[in-house]
């Protein structure tokens, strides 16, 4: 089993809405080892580093001008398979086609403002996690956990 490091950010309006603590107990609860957090009210320069795939798309302006209009929670997760672990426990990108036990099928309304990002393949997360986070702090410690794979 692959064991893999996923980048994850909690978009500003759930921190806005104070759900911060419910989505990360998601990603707990899947026995995935938190080893990066932080709060952040992220850069221009951030913000288009970090879509830049999508430059040029109908949503994009409003996409960074969304992610930078609060502060944002920065987190590595790590854990067996973790990239499609935590995909699957987020959801599709549009909350209306996402399951309704996921965390965008849970808690989002609109594909733009859809909860939490997180990449989509472990070179999109090395490259990522990369604009926001320097390996110090990056912690590593055993997770109490895990015993049952
Ligand atoms: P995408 O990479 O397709 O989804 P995911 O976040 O699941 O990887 O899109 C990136 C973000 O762009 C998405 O989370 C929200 C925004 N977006 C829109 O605002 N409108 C759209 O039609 C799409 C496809 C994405
Ligand atoms: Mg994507």
């Amino acid at each position: 089993m692959e064991y893999e490091r996923e980048f994850v950010m909690i978009k500003p309006n759930s921190v806005r809405r104070g759900i911060i603590g419910e989505i990360i107990t998601r990603l707990e609860k899947r026995e995935l080892k938190i080893t990066a957090l932080k709060l952040k009210n992220i850069t221009e320069n951030e913000a288009e580093e970090l879509y830049k795939e999508h430059e040029g798309k109908a949503f994009y302006e409003e996409l960074i001008d969304f992610i930078k209009s609060g502060p944002v929670i920065l987190m590595i997760v790590e854990g067996p398979r973790a990239i499609d672990m935590v995909r699957h426990i987020i959801g599709v990108a549009d909350p209306l086609k996402s399951s309704p036990g996921s965390i965008r099928g849970e808690y989002g309304l609109t594909v733009g403002k859809n909860i939490v990002h997180a990449s989509d393949s472990p070179v999109s997360a090395e490259r990522e996690l990369k604009i926001f986070f320097n390996e110090e702090e990056i912690i590593e410690y055993k997770l109490n956990t895990q015993k049952d794979l």
